[in-house]
């Protein structure tokens, strides 16, 4: 991947519209929140959000949390409920995310959702992100900004550690005052579910349903990125084709003769973006679907892994 230099920026008003720009231009800012720092991207930008993967070395494609300003603007993108509006009226601004099923035309890019159809939305609390937010008006997702496997920064000398060279900028806002990620509720389903423990303790949210959250599946608030909520073809699909055999549909990568290309230059980050778009496309045809074999680097083992996932029997 090629080295990016990385500018430092000062969280007043010349700084905060820069990565603004940065944002606007499909590049990568990261931001403090009262939790962690976030590696923001626009999340109508499949390009931008291929992006954060790409630096973050991230091996597969974790659904990304969408930063909005407020929750009036968080229901453009995620369907509200009455239990939304009581969790959403005490928690937000603040360290809390809600996962809500996708409103139509929610202009978000797949990669963001990993296809899902659900959404995870917070309203952070800091200044910064804060005036970030208002300043891009858009969407921004951003997961913690650190390289994959290693610790949420704080700070953004952590960031710098960690992604120096890898994205566009960083806004110092000094340490994060929470310092814990946002704690995870799950709203799509019949009771609102803990999905990850965090800086908003679950009493509070107890507190405030008036009962008990239910609890997640077994080891998935250790490993929340593989909760098995992604999204799976309900076509067969079939992995390293050269050619559709009969009756597949080939879903192609490079120059070749095929149905759909995840990228006919043989970009990574374009296939990365296009990839939940096209696996839903094909899989609305009904057909087996042929994959083309991805090159195993970069961005391409995330496409592989979540290939893998796709093609496993279920
Ligand atoms: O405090 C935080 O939440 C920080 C700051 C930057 O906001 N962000 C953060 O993002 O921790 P990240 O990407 O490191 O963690 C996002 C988590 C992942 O574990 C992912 O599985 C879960 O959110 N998630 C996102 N969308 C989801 C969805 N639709 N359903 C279930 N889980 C989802
Ligand atoms: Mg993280």
């Amino acid at each position: 991947m090629p080295q990016k230099t990385t500018r430092t920026l000062r969280p007043d008003a010349a700084g905060i519209a820069a990565a603004a720009d940065i944002l606007r231009a499909g590049g990568l800012a990261a931001f403090p929140t009262e939790t962690v720092y976030g590696l923001g991207a626009d999340a109508r930008n499949g390009a931008a959000v291929a992006a954060i993967y790409e630096a973050k070395g991230r091996p597969s494609f974790n659904p990304l949390i969408v930063h909005v300003a407020s929750a009036v603007i968080a229901r453009r993108y995620g369907l509200w409920s009455d239990l939304a509006e009581r969790l959403a009226a005490p928690f937000w601004p603040g360290p809390l995310t809600l996962v809500l099923p996708l409103r139509d035309g929610h202009g978000l890019s797949s990669l963001v959702t990993a296809g899902l159809g659900t959404v995870a939305i917070r309203v952070p609390e800091h200044p910064v992100a804060q005036a970030l937010l208002a300043a891009f008006d858009g969407p921004v997702a951003a997961p913690s900004a650190n390289p994959s496997g290693r610790i949420s920064p704080t700070t953004a000398a952590h960031v710098l550690d960690g992604l120096s060279g890898r994205i566009d900028a960083v806004i110092d806002g000094g340490p994060c005052p929470v310092g814990l990620e946002s704690t995870i509720v799950g709203l799509g389903g019949d009771a609102p579910t803990l999905l990850r423990a965090g800086g908003l303790p679950s009493e509070a949210i107890e507190a405030a349903l008036g009962h008990a959250l239910t609890q997640p599946r077994e080891g998935a608030i250790t490993a929340p990125g593989q909760l098995g909520s992604h999204y799976a073809p309900a076509a067969h699909v079939r992995l390293g084709a050269t050619a559709a055999g009969e009756g597949e549909l080939l879903l192609g990568f490079g120059p070749m003769d095929c149905d759909l290309n995840l990228s006919p230059a043989g970009d990574l980050t374009e296939a990365a973006a296009n990839l939940f778009d096209h696996l839903h496309r094909l899989d609305a045809r009904g057909r087996p679907i042929a994959v083309a074999a991805i090159p195993d680097h970069g961005l391409g083992r995330a496409i592989n892994d979540r290939l893998r996932r796709a093609a496993a029997p279920r």
